[in-house]
């Protein structure tokens, strides 16, 4: 088991009715200005944003509002965000919604506290000193941000998407009532479900072969996901399906499934050059690649794809090399993909083919024209990105 520091500060209250507990979180974790931060229509079309509202002005909390974040939340609103929170002495962000709002938060939270342009962040031209206290109401489960120290933010200039980690915007507290998510249409219940599954892969799938507890934990993770995602598509409101799903994307992603383990996230960074240049949703992105990297990283540790095929997949394999084990694991998730309707490979996932000319620019940027690796199962160089994405075409 490698060495690890484990660090997950998020308060979580959890259940039927926790968003009642939000004016004294706020005021716990000292925000007296707050801006209501939300994305397009879900959390009016609930009546969630006006419950908030009375809420706070209840409490006598004094807040301001700017919704509109899109999925692959744009740099532009995210600048407007830091204006607004100058403007108006902002101490505390609210986010209502998911990964979206929640990163697009972070990123407002560090620009406040930078006088240069907070895209230096996520370009690594500029080391975040501070970031806005966050807490979020989360109506999505997926992303896991509510827990993890990332945000992902697209520049609208260029669609370019870049992924930024540090400890400094990690949300204080993450208020979790699984009823919100009733209302989740299928496609991003699948979604979710897919993106949580992979923030755990991305840890299992390592050259390390000695963290017992972490696997464990990792199957048991993918394995609920995959369960209680096919009931909450067939029931969406199934109040223990959605409790679990909401639940592991939390876990998914504080990073408890990679205590021992060294991450791969090849996938992701694949994944983020498509939903950067295309818009289209992360889990689905991530669906329609993953199957690809595993037939070309596999050869690493031929034994872990066989332990996850037999462990997670529950594929007998009696009598089957290594090899065919791991073949028929990967198999097995992609028919798990397909049958909670994600797609398994580009062609299904944009609607149309991919051109040679996307692929080069995709891999040029995930390797910073071929000047840096992804992934530490199989260290990928551009070139074997390329033959990725042709091979996921
Ligand atoms: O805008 P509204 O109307 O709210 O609709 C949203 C949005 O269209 C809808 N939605 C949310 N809650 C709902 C609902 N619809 C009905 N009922 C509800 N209760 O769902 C749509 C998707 O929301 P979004 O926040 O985009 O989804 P998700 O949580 O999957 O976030 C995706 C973003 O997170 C990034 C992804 O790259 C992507 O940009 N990620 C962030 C990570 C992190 N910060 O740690 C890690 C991930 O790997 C990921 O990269
Ligand atoms: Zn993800």
């Amino acid at each position: 088991m490698v060495n690890f520091n484990y660090y997950a500060p998020t308060q979580v209250v959890f259940g039927r009715g926790a968003e009642d507990n939000l004016p004294c979180l706020i005021n716990k974790y000292g925000g007296t200005k707050v801006l209501v931060h939300y994305g397009g229509k879900s959390a009016i079309k609930s009546g969630l944003l006006q419950k908030v509202e009375d809420m706070l002005s209840g409490a006598g909390i004094a807040y301001v509002k700017l919704g509109g974040v899109v999925p692959n939340p744009r740099l532009s609103l995210v600048h407007e965000g830091i204006e607004l929170c100058r403007k108006e002495g902002v101490d505390f962000i609210l986010a209502i919604g998911g990964g979206s709002v929640i990163d697009s938060s972070k990123a407002i939270g560090y620009g406040v506290g930078y006088d240069g342009d907070v895209w230096d962040v996520y370009t690594r031209k500029y080391e975040p000193q501070s970031c806005l206290p966050i807490g979020t109401i989360l109506t999505i489960p997926a992303a896991g941000s509510e827990m993890s120290d990332s945000s992902v933010i697209t520049n609208d200039n260029g669609d370019i998407k870049i992924g930024f980690s540090s400890n400094l915007c990690r949300c204080k507290f993450a208020i979790m009532d699984p009823t919100r998510t009733f209302t989740l249409p299928a496609w991003q219940t699948a979604c979710g479900v897919t993106d949580m599954m992979m923030h755990t892969m991305e840890r299992y799938f390592s050259k390390e072969d000695d963290m017992e507890i972490t696997d464990a934990l990792a199957e048991g993770l993918i394995r609920t996901c995959m369960t209680e995602g096919t009931k909450a598509l067939k029931e969406p409101e199934n109040y223990e399906a959605r409790a679990n799903i909401m639940w592991a994307g939390s876990l998914a992603h504080n990073d408890l499934t990679g205590c021992g383990t060294i991450g791969d996230w090849a996938t992701h960074h694949i994944e983020h050059e498509l939903s950067g240049m295309f818009d289209i949703s992360h889990g689905a992105g991530l669906a329609a690649v993953w199957g690809s990297w595993a037939r070309y990283a596999r050869e690493e540790n031929m034994p872990r794809f066989a332990r996850f095929a037999k462990n997670v997949m529950g594929i007998d394999i009696t009598g089957m090399t290594d090899l065919e084990a791991a073949e028929a694991g990967i198999q097995a998730m992609e028919r798990y993909f397909e049958s909670i309707g994600m797609p398994t490979n580009i062609h299904d996932l944009l609607g149309k083919e991919v051109s040679d000319a996307e692929i080069e620019k995709m891999a040029d940027i995930a390797s910073h024209g071929d000047t840096h690796t992804l992934g530490a199962l199989k260290v990928l160089k551009k070139a074997d990105i390329i033959a990725i994405y042709n091979m996921a075409k």
